[in-house]
C-alpha cells in the first residue's frame, strides 16, 4: 500500500500539463472521480492494519491533496493562457462601441442661453457664495429692518449673531461686485437660491436665479429698456413684445416688473397667462443710490440698472414644466425629454 502511493505521488509529481479541455477532464477522472485511483486506494485503506492506518491515512491525505491542487494549477493555467489569447484577438481597429450620452438640465439649458445673451453685450459672469451675511443679502441691499424676507418664516437662518443666512436672491453678487469693482461694471450673476417655502407645485425651499448689473456714468432707465427688449426676443423670439409695469424692490428705485406677450398663445390669452396676454417674468430698475453709496460707489457720478429673474419661470415658459419639483427630482423620464435640445 505504501509502494502504491509512493508511485503515484511521483507519478503525479510529473504528470505532463494538458493541452486541451479533455484531455484535462481525463486526468480529474483518472485520479479523482468516484472510481478513480484515489478512491480505490481508500477502499484498500479499510484492510490496513490498525497498527499502520495513521501512517498511511497521512501519506494518502497527502496524496489526494497534491492530486487535487496539480489538477488545479492546471487548469488556471489554461485558463489563464486562454484569456491571453482572447486579449491578443481583439481587434483594435474596430469603431468603439456608442457611449451613451447624458442630456443637459433644462435649467442649464437656460441659463448658457441667458448668459450667451447678455455677454454678447458685454456682461461677464459674476458668483458669490451661497452662504451669506445679512449685509450682503438685505443690508447693503438698503432691506429696512423689518422687511418681511427678514424674518425666519422667509429665510434660511445658519445662525443669529452673527447673522448668517442661505441667500434669498442672487442680488447679494450685486453688492459683493461693487464692494470690489470700479466702475463700469456689468455682470451677470447665476445661482441657486433658497426660501423657507413649503415645496408645492409652485414654491419650492431652493431655486435658481440670474441677476445682471450694470454700473456706469450716465446709464439711463431707456438702456435698461433697451437691454430688456434685446434679451426678450433674443430668448423668446422676434415678435415677442414687452410692458414694464411699476413696482417696488428696496434696491431700486423706480423699480418695475416686466411682462412678455404671452409665447404659448400668441397674447389671445390661455390657460398661462390666465387669459391676459401676458406673463410675468422679471424683477428689474435703476439701482438705489443708498445701495450704491454703501458699496462705496459714488452715486454723483453713477448710475446703473439691475434686473433679476428665476430661472425656473423662464425654463416653465420655454418648455412648459408646470411644476416646480420636476427641476429638482432627476427623474430620467423628463429629463431624458430634452435631449434634443443638447
Ligand atoms: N432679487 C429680486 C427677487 O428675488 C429680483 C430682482 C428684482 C432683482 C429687481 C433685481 C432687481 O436686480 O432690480 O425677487
Amino acid at each position: 500500500m505504501k509502494d502504491k502511493i509512493q508511485n503515484l505521488l511521483e507519478e503525479v509529481t510529473q504528470l505532463v500539463a494538458p493541452k486541451t479541455d479533455e484531455e484535462l477532464e481525463a486526468l480529474r477522472l483518472k485520479y479523482l472521480s468516484k472510481k478513480g485511483l484515489i478512491n480505490q486506494l481508500m477502499a484498500d485503506f479499510k484492510s490496513v492494519p490498525a497498527e499502520e492506518k495513521r501512517e498511511i491515512g497521512k501519506a494518502l491525505n497527502e496524496l489526494k491533496d497534491k492530486v487535487a491542487s496539480r489538477i488545479e494549477a492546471f487548469k488556471a493555467e489554461m485558463d489563464a493562457s486562454k484569456h491571453s489569447e482572447e486579449l491578443q484577438n481583439i481587434d483594435l481597429s474596430r469603431t468603439a462601441y456608442p457611449l451613451p450620452l447624458g442630456t443637459r438640465h433644462p435649467l442649464s439649458l437656460v441659463k448658457e442661453q441667458i448668459i450667451d445673451i447678455f455677454s454678447r453685450l458685454g456682461f461677464n459672469v459674476a458668483e458669490g457664495p451661497e452662504i451669506e451675511d445679512d449685509w450682503h443679502v438685505f443690508e447693503s441691499l438698503n432691506f429696512p429692518a423689518d422687511h418681511p424676507a427678514r424674518d425666519m418664516q422667509d429665510t434660511f437662518f445658519i445662525s443669529h449673531s452673527p447673522q448668517i443666512l442661505l441667500r434669498t436672491h442672487t442680488s447679494s453678487v450685486q453688492t459683493r461686485v461693487m464692494e470690489q469693482t470700479e466702475p463700469p461694471i456689468r455682470i451677470i450673476c447665476p445661482g441657486r437660491v433658497y426660501r423657507n417655502e413649503a415645496i408645492s407645485a409652485r414654491a419650492h425651499c431652493f431655486f435658481h436665479q440670474i441677476e445682471a448689473l450694470y454700473v456706469a456714468e450716465n446709464v439711463s432707465f431707456a438702456d435698461l429698456r433697451q437691454v430688456l427688449m434685446h434679451f426678450a426676443r433674443e430668448m423668446f423670439g422676434e415678435e415677442t413684445k414687452i410692458r414694464l409695469r411699476p413696482s417696488y424692490f428696496p434696491f431700486t428705485e423706480p423699480s418695475a416688473e416686466m411682462d412678455i406677450s404671452c409665447n404659448i398663445c400668441g397674447g389671445k390669452g390661455c390657460n398661462l397667462c390666465k387669459g391676459s396676454g401676458w406673463v410675468e417674468i422679471l424683477g428689474c430698475g435703476m439701482v438705489d443710490s443708498a445701495v450704491l453709496e454703501s458699496c462705496g460707489i459714488d452715486s454723483t457720478k453713477y448710475s446703473g440698472y439691475a434686473l433679476g429673474m428665476g430661472l425656473e419661470r423662464i425654463a416653465n415658459l420655454k418648455y412648459s414644466v408646470s411644476d416646480l419639483r420636476l427641476f429638482s427630482e432627476n427623474d430620467l423620464r423628463f429629463l431624458e425629454q430634452f435631449e434634443s435640445a443638447r
